[in-house]
Formats: structure tokens, sequence, C-alpha cells
């Protein structure tokens, strides 16, 4: 049981981080504040439905690689969590650029290190003050078995530009995990499984509702025993 009172989401409007925000928001018991990040509240039609029926959905805009704007977010979450602190951080929103390995380019690399590193890292810093303060103390960072070294073989393409952010958030959060435990904060790395969203595409193996209810029910298990970890939806260690 996810006993919480608050989660905070990004890249909440399709996919991953949509159905997220769905099933979060019908649990029982009821999370206080589910705050839904999106870059675009407006056009966030499914997002917006679903905060229409929640009232404890909130959607605030937020585009990760706009470092500027996260003083003024941290406020707004602030803002909404009060005293009692966020209690888990998701970064989900991510891009892939799947490149193959003869034809990526030096932009698609940086534009895949903007977005799925640096944004997610400088967030999951700004955001620390707030989830150290909360009961739970969770950062999950949506990372991809596409990151990892051991498991090269398994997938099939290069798509450097895109595994490689994936590898380095990974490093950069695993490094971080063991910074912030002495917040009694909990870092772990989620592989969701290869799952039909338009990152995923048609023919990936899982529908989004499943792999979802298995991540929620994976995540309420994590304690600080799991710091640090690289695990996937069902909580099955991946190897780095
Ligand atoms: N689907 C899979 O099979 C799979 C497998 C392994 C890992 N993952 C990881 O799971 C996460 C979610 O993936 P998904 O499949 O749900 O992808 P998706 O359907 O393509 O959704 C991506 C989300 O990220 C948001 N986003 C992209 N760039 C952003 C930016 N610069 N600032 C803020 N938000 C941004 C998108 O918003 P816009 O609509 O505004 O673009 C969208 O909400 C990603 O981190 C991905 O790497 C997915």
């Amino acid at each position: 049981m996810l006993n919480v009172s608050s989660v905070l989401v990004t890249g909440a409007n399709r996919g991953i981080g949509l159905e997220l925000v769905r099933q979060l928001a019908s649990l029982e018991p009821k999370i206080s504040h589910i705050i839904a990040t999106c870059r675009n509240p407006d056009a966030a039609k499914e997002l917006k439905a679903i905060a229409k029926t929640s009232n404890n959905v909130h959607i605030l805009k937020l585009e990760v690689t706009d470092y500027n704007s996260f003083d003024a977010f941290y406020a707004e979450v602030e803002k909404i969590v009060g005293s009692s602190g966020l209690d888990i951080l998701i970064n989900n929103a991510g891009i892939a650029i799947m490149t193959p390995l003869d034809e990526a380019t030096p932009e698609e690399f940086m534009k895949n290190y903007e977005v799925n590193v640096i944004g997610p890292y400088v967030l999951a810093r700004k955001l620390i003050p707030l989830i150290k303060v909360s009961q739970r103390k969770l950062y999950i960072l949506m990372s991809s078995i596409a990151g990892s070294i051991e498991c090269t073989s398994e997938i099939l393409g290069g798509f450097p530009a895109y595994r490689a952010s994936k590898a380095a958030i990974n490093i950069i959060t695993r490094t971080y995990a063991d910074y912030i435990k002495k917040d009694g904060v909990t870092s772990v790395m989620l592989f969701p499984g290869w799952v039909k969203t338009e990152l995923g595409g048609p023919h990936a193996i899982l529908e989004a509702d499943f792999a979802v209810s298995n991540m929620i029910k994976t995540i309420s298990t994590l304690n600080a025993e799991n710091n640090g970890c690289f695990i996937d939806y069902e909580g099955k260690t991946v190897p780095w």
C-alpha cells in the first residue's frame, strides 16, 4: 500500500507519467497531493480530465531543461505540500532519440543529455530539501535497461545518444544516492519495462496500465535497503 501524502511526477501529460497520475489519483488511502507536471498544461487534455474529477491532482508547468524556472517551481511545490514536504519525486520526463550508431549527431547527443541527464539531476537537487523533510523520503529516477552496459546485447540497435544518457543519469543518481542517504532519502533507478507509449512504440510488450500498476506496487515496498538500486517494474534487479 502506497501510504503517502504527496507525489510529484514529471512528464505527466502522456505515456507512463500520465498513467502514473491516473492510477495514483485512484489509490486508497487517498494521496493528498499529486503534482503532475507537463510542458504545456493548456494542451494536456487527458491530464486535465483527471484533475477535473480528482481534486488531489495539481497540474504545474515544467520544462526540465529550463533550469532558471526551478526556483519558482520549487516555491509552487512548497506552497502545495507545505511543511509535510514531498514524499516521492518521480523524475519520469524523458526523450529517446533512437538514431543508429553510425548516424547519431552531436546535436542529438546533447539534446538527449540535456533532457535525460542534466534536467532530472538539477531538478532532484532542487527538490531534495522538500523530500528530506517528508515522511517517505523517496526519489525515483525513471531509467532504462537501454542504459545498462551489461545488457547491451539484449536490445537490438545502437541508439547511442539515448543509451549514453540513461547510463549517465544512472551513475549520477547512484552517486547522488550515496550522498543524500545521510538525509534519510532513498533513491532508486526504475526501469518501467518496454511499454507501449510514444517513446516505447507500438511493438512494445507491456501495456502502460499493467507496467504502472506493477511499478506502484514495487515503489510501495521500497525502503532504505534499496538505496542506489537499479530495478525493474516488478522489483527485479537490472544489471548495471
Ligand atoms: N516506454 C518505454 O518502453 C520506456 C522504457 C524504458 C524507459 N522509459 C523511460 O520512461 C520515461 C517515460 O517514458 P514514456 O514511454 O512515457 O515516454 P513518452 O510517452 O514519450 O512521454 C515522455 C514525457 O516526457 C515529457 N518530456 C519530454 N521532454 C521534456 C522536457 N524537455 N521537459 C519536460 N517534459 C518533457 C513529454 O512531454 P511532451 O508531451 O511535452 O513532449 C512526455 O510527457 C522516460 O524517462 C523514458 O526514458 C520508457
